[in-house]
């Protein structure tokens, strides 16, 4: 009954801007390689960059000249960290990943293009329901742990009529 109640009053607080990191998932990320395998992490990876030179806020963002390596980068990245080979830590060492893309400026409207460019690279990908619920969880987290100021305004197209106006 106490714990009714409390989970009643934690309903009522604020509700944060981002999906809360998740306790009760049946799947470990490190098990996600195995189901997904490496075939899985490259339709996924290869499904978000499709898209990147197509959106308004994150082409100015990624090296046009190097999306394949681009690609590469967080295709290893992710399978690294979701239990597959260690290719990403042998090549890029550390990941660091919030010094990575301080060059970048990351706010809350990239987060959310990205987010959105990677939802629809999990629609296309089709995989299985639980490892993609893991992904998601992970994206989630980390597009907000890597906002590193509070507005985009630079990379608008609208904010950049504005300015020439
Ligand atoms: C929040 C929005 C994000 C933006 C705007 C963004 C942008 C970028 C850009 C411009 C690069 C450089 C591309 C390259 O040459 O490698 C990059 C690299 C990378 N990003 Fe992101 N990113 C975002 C979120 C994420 C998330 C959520 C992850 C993890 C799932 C991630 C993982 C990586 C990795 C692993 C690299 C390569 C790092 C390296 O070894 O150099 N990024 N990102």
């Amino acid at each position: 009954m106490k714990k009714l109640q409390g989970a009643k009053r934690e309903s009522t607080t604020p509700t944060p801007c981002y999906e809360p990191l998740r306790y009760d998932q049946a799947m470990e990320d490190h098990e996600v390689y195995g189901v997904i395998g490496a075939e899985g992490f490259e339709r996924l990876v290869a499904a978000f960059y499709r898209q990147v030179p197509h959106d308004q806020v994150l082409a100015a963002l990624y090296p046009a000249h190097d999306l394949a390596g681009a690609e590469r980068r967080l295709r290893d990245f992710l399978v690294y960290r979701f239990g597959g080979p260690t290719n990403y830590i042998e090549e890029r060492g550390h990941p660091r990943l919030r010094m990575r893309h301080a060059p970048f400026p990351i706010g809350p409207l990239a987060r959310e293009r990205w987010l959105q460019l990677m939802d629809n690279a999990l629609a296309e990908a089709a995989l299985p329901a639980q490892a993609e619920q893991q992904l998601r969880s992970f994206f989630r987290s980390t597009a907000t742990f890597l906002i590193n100021q509070s507005e985009d305004v630079s990379q608008t197209l609208g904010n950049r009529g504005a300015d020439s106006a």
